[in-house]
C-alpha cells in the first residue's frame, strides 16, 4: 500500500486525501440532486460512470474525518428524494487502474446501496469503451472523471464518452499538474494526448500564465467541438496557501446541465462564482 492509502476498519484500503476533496464531493452531490428532475422527466435508465473510482472511502489528512468516495456520494444523492422525487441510478460503472480500489469500492457500494454495479480494472482509456458499449440508449448518464493528473485523462476518454448516447461530464481538471509541469518544455509531450494540437494553438513563447490560459482554452474548445456545452462557471479549488489545485468543469450535451451547474452554491454558500 503506498502512502496514498491506509487500511480501514472494514479491511479495505481507504485513501488519504486533502480537505479540498470536500469541494469536489459537494459539487458532485448537489449536481446529482439538482438534476433529478431532468432525469425523471427524460425517463429511461440513468447510469453513473466513474472510471477513476478509488477505494470508495477516504480519510482527510491530519484529521480523523472519514468521507465516502465520489461514487458512493453520487449514488446516495440520486437515491434521496428531492422535491418529492428520487431518481436513483439504475446502473453504476466503476473502474480504476488498481484492482484493490475496484474491489473496495464495489464492496462499499454493495454495503450501502442496492444499485447494479459493473466494474472493470485497468486504464480509463481502455475501460471507457467497455462502459460505452453497455450504456442504455435512453437516459441521462453522468461520467465523473477524477484522475490525479492530466495525462491520466487523455482526450480519447472524453471522445469515447461523447460518441455515446447522452453522457454529461463532471471533470476534475488537475490544474496543479498544469501549473507545475506545463512550464517545462521537456514535459510537453505528456500533454499532447490530453489536449491534442495544443502546441499549435498556443503561443508557447508567451509567459507561463498565458500558456496555461491558452492550454485550458484549447482543451475547452476541443470539448465544445465534440458537441458539449462547457459551462463557463469553472469551479477553482485552492489550497490553504491560495494555490489552485484543481478545477471542476461541467460539460453537458444539453444546455440544461449548464443551467443547473450555475445554480449550485459553493461550500461557503456563494452561487456561481467563476474562475
Ligand atoms: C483522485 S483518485 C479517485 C478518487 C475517487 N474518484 C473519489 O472521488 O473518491 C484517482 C484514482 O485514479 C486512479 N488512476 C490513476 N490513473 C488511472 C488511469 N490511467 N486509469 C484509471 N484509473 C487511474 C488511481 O488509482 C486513483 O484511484
Amino acid at each position: 500500500m503506498d502512502d496514498h492509502y491506509e487500511p480501514d476498519e472494514d479491511g479495505y484500503p481507504r485513501e488519504i486525501v486533502g480537505p479540498w476533496v470536500l469541494d469536489k464531493h459537494h459539487f458532485l452531490r448537489h449536481y446529482v440532486t439538482a438534476s433529478q428532475g431532468a432525469r425523471g422527466r427524460m425517463g429511461g435508465s440513468h447510469c453513473l460512470i466513474d472510471l477513476y473510482c478509488g477505494p470508495g472511502k477516504a480519510r482527510i489528512r491530519e484529521t480523523q474525518s472519514l468521507v465516502p468516495g465520489g461514487t458512493l456520494t453520487a449514488v446516495d444523492a440520486a437515491a434521496r428524494s428531492h422535491r418529492g422525487n428520487a431518481v436513483p441510478f439504475s446502473r453504476v460503472f466503476i473502474a480504476d487502474l488498481l484492482e484493490d480500489n475496484v474491489t473496495a469500492c464495489k464492496a462499499r457500494l454493495f454495503a450501502t446501496s442496492n444499485t447494479h454495479v459493473t466494474s472493470f480494472v485497468g486504464a480509463a482509456e481502455t475501460n471507457v469503451h467497455k462502459v460505452v458499449a453497455n450504456l442504455p440508449r435512453r437516459g441521462i448518464h453522468l461520467a465523473y472523471l477524477d484522475p490525479y493528473s492530466l495525462p491520466q485523462l487523455p482526450f480519447s476518454v472524453l471522445k469515447a464518452l461523447a460518441d455515446a448516447p447522452r453522457v454529461d461530464l463532471l471533470i476534475h481538471f488537475a490544474a496543479s499538474d498544469m501549473a507545475r509541469n506545463l512550464e517545462r518544455r521537456d514535459l510537453w509531450p505528456r500533454f499532447d494526448a490530453v489536449a491534442p494540437g495544443w502546441q499549435d494553438s498556443c503561443d508557447t513563447n508567451r509567459g507561463k500564465s498565458m500558456v496555461r490560459h491558452q492550454f485550458f482554452a484549447h482543451w475547452t474548445k476541443l470539448l465544445q467541438d465534440l458537441g458539449y456545452h462547457v459551462s463557463d462557471r469553472i469551479v477553482s479549488v485552492k489550497n490553504t496557501r491560495r494555490r489552485e489545485i484543481y478545477r471542476l468543469v461541467l460539460a453537458s450535451k444539453h444546455k440544461l446541465g449548464d443551467n443547473i451547474w450555475r445554480t449550485l452554491n459553493d461550500r461557503s454558500g456563494q452561487k456561481g462564482l467563476s474562475l
